[in-house]
């Protein structure tokens, strides 16, 4: 099937010289969850800024549906309608005065009606757990509700593919799990979710799929329940293992716990425990 989001064979260079990544290649299937990990400086957000056409390839393509991206500016605004990038820090992506005006700008520029701009900026609003705060001014918001008011306004847009940067860095626990809720649902929806993220044992707890980005190129990419390809390579890329999987080890070498499939977060562990 062909990916909805692909990199082939891309080189992308900073204007100051920096190679920030050579001979890429990734493909995203459509409707899966993807997570990428990598080291600061890997990569990551650089790929993202190629995959919604903020930046160009110096070498290679970026394809969305199979198609190569075309970069006039009428192309460009129909890509980022079907490809929404969350990005890592909230500063540069919120600039109207309140959160609700900053959620309805890209509803407004679709041209939808006011019914519906107002609609899908209720939904955004409530998803997120900020319609309380949708007439505070940005500025006067912390950085959670920040980091979530950006994941609002790329919600509104109802993309086919939701990109997020580090969307977990900066909300508290609970307010992780409950973004870990929300990207769970939209995945039910069909969505393609792709994300970056330091937290390992996020990255698999919530991932289908796992690609490692080390110095700009691909280090590992696999399914995160694939567990034995995980422990071949993680340690070599100096990367830890998830917990649940070395736990899970440990137990199997003491007869503790059935399967050959590991468990992919606590509550799961829990309950093969208990079965
Ligand atoms: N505007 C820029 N100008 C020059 N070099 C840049 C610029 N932005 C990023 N880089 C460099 O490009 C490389 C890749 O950076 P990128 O931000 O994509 O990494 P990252 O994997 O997202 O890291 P982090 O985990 O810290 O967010 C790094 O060497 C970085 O220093
Ligand atoms: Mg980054």
């Amino acid at each position: 099937m062909t990916p909805v989001l692909e990199v082939r064979d891309v080189a992308f260079n900073y204007p100051d010289g920096t190679r920030a990544l050579q001979a890429l290649s990734l493909g995203f299937a459509r409707g899966r969850r993807t997570a990428l990990l990598g080291r600061n400086g890997a990569g990551k957000s650089t790929l993202f800024a190629l995959l919604n056409g903020i930046e160009r390839p110096g070498q290679g393509a970026v394809l969305f549906a199979g198609e190569p991206l075309a970069y006039d500016r009428g192309s460009l605004r129909r890509l980022r309608r079907q490809v929404g990038v969350v990005f890592q820090d909230p500063d540069t992506q919120l600039f109207s005065a309140s959160i609700r005006e900053d959620i309805s700008f890209g509803p407004v520029n679709l041209g939808l009606t006011r019914d519906a701009v107002s609609q899908r900026v209720t939904t955004a609003l409530s998803a997120v757990g900020l319609t309380d705060l949708a007439d505070r001014p940005t500025h006067a918001l912390s950085y959670g509700e920040k980091k979530r008011a950006c994941i609002a306004g790329v919600l509104a847009m109802e993309p086919e593919v939701l990109i997020l940067d580090e969307p977990t860095a900066g909300l508290d626990p609970p307010m992780a799990a409950e973004l870990l809720v929300l990207l769970n649902g939209l995945h039910q929806q069909g969505i393609t979710v792709i994300l970056a993220t330091h937290d390992i044992d996020f990255a698999f707890s919530w991932a289908d799929d796992i690609g490692v980005l080390q110095k700009g190129t691909l280090a590992f990419s696999g399914a995160a329940d694939d567990i034995e390809a995980v422990e071949r390579c993680f340690p070599q890329l100096g990367l830890e293992l998830p917990w649940v999987y070395e736990v899970f080890r440990q137990l199997q070498s003491q007869g503790a716990i059935r399967g050959d499939q590991p468990p992919r977060s606590r509550a799961e562990l829990l309950a093969r425990l208990q079965a």
